[in-house]
């Protein structure tokens, strides 16, 4: 269905974070697959993407969206995988600028660690919303789960010793926070979203806490950055994630739409390695509905495709197109060098 200005688009929404708090198990604990598990060394060395249509963020808020009275007006919501390696501080500084808001992921066992304080300063200096997830909350000695239910009413539920452990532990979080001033609640005592950072305990492995991550950034992007996620029909904004040879297809480019659409045939220029090349687009694909775009699948062919979305375009001479940088499709009246001489601008 085509879809109209004055709608919303679905948020781009970025989990960084230092390497092995558990970023990607968290994401396959929402989807239901093991995406982790194959990856060499269990390292992420890419920049993910999944999208989740609306049903299935009411499905996962559902324990406690009626108590919060929540009507899910997003039309989804785009997720972004990064790596937490140091290594790949050029693939996090990417996936910050692409998203509307991020989860920053701190493991409770650790605090905070290098790249917990690198993404810090990435979304601080790019003025990005963010909440913290305070993963392996199952590790506090006793913990008791309740599976994919509350965190908050979860905390309620454990021993008196547990919960002291997870008090104390949070608690560190907080301050290690303060000590880089920001100010930190658990988002359940937050009563200033907009200056106070809230803290969303969280398990990957027992799913606790994924109802409250999902609830808190749907309310927060639909309730505050209504401007910031309006659709624009008209304006395509698009990013190179990387160029791929996919069996059957040939060479691809991955590809995020944060705004606007792109259709099948539409005349596209890229940035390659050898200046800009004018193509048109044979095929838009996606994997489906709550599956990694990195992830070989049976794709989606789609004659027309809106922000945000994680998109495979198939077509001509892209082989050496550059991560990172924008397409642009070629309009009825657009003169084709002016749109290339933008194109290489950035
Ligand atoms: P990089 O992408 O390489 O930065 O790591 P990551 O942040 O994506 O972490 P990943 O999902 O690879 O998880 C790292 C390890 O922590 C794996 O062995 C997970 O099984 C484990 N893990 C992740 N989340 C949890 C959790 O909530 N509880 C427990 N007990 N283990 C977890
Ligand atoms: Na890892
Ligand atoms: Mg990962």
């Amino acid at each position: 269905a085509a879809r109209s200005a004055a709608s919303l688009r679905s948020p781009i929404v970025c989990i960084m974070g230092h390497v092995d708090t558990g970023k990607t198990k968290l994401l396959d604990k929402i989807r239901q697959t093991n995406v982790q598990e194959g990856e060499a060394g269990g390292i992420t060395q890419q920049i993910g993407a999944t999208f989740f249509a609306k049903e299935t963020l009411k499905d996962k808020v559902a324990v406690l969206a009626q108590e919060a009275g929540l009507e899910v007006r997003l039309p989804g919501m785009l997720v972004i995988d990064t790596p937490g390696h140091e290594s790949f501080t050029n693939l996090r500084s990417r996936g910050s600028s692409l998203c509307d808001i991020a989860i920053l992921v701190i493991d409770l066992m650790h605090g905070l660690e290098p790249q917990t304080i690198e993404s810090l300063n990435l979304l601080r200096s790019k003025r990005t919303p963010f909440v913290v997830a305070l993963n392996k909350i199952d590790r506090c000695y006793g913990w008791k789960a309740t599976a994919d239910g509350s965190s908050r009413l979860s905390l309620q539920g454990q021993d008196g010793a547990t919960r002291e452990e997870f008090e104390t532990r949070a608690a560190r979080v907080r301050m290690e926070l303060n000590e880089r001033g920001l100010n930190a609640e658990l988002y359940w005592k937050n009563e200033d979203p907009a200056s106070t950072v809230s803290l969303v305990p969280t398990s990957a492995i027992t799913g606790e806490g994924i109802p409250d991550l999902l609830l808190w950034i749907t309310r927060l992007t639909q309730e505050r950055l209504t401007e910031q996620i309006m659709f624009m029909p008209d304006l395509l904004e698009c990013t190179v994630l990387e160029v791929k040879a996919v069996e059957g297809l040939g060479m691809t480019i991955d590809t995020i739409i944060v705004n606007g659409a792109l259709r099948e045939n539409d005349r596209i220029v890229v940035c390659t390695l050898d200046g800009p090349v004018v193509t048109s687009i044979r095929a838009v694909l996606t994997p489906p509905p709550s599956r990694e775009l990195r992830i070989k699948s049976e794709y989606i062919h789609h004659k027309e495709i809106y922000g945000a979305m994680g998109v495979k375009i198939c077509a001509q001479g892209i082989e050496r197109a550059i991560a990172g940088t924008p397409i642009m499709v070629i309009g009825k009246d657009d003169n084709e060098d002016d749109i290339k001489e933008e194109v290489m601008k950035d």
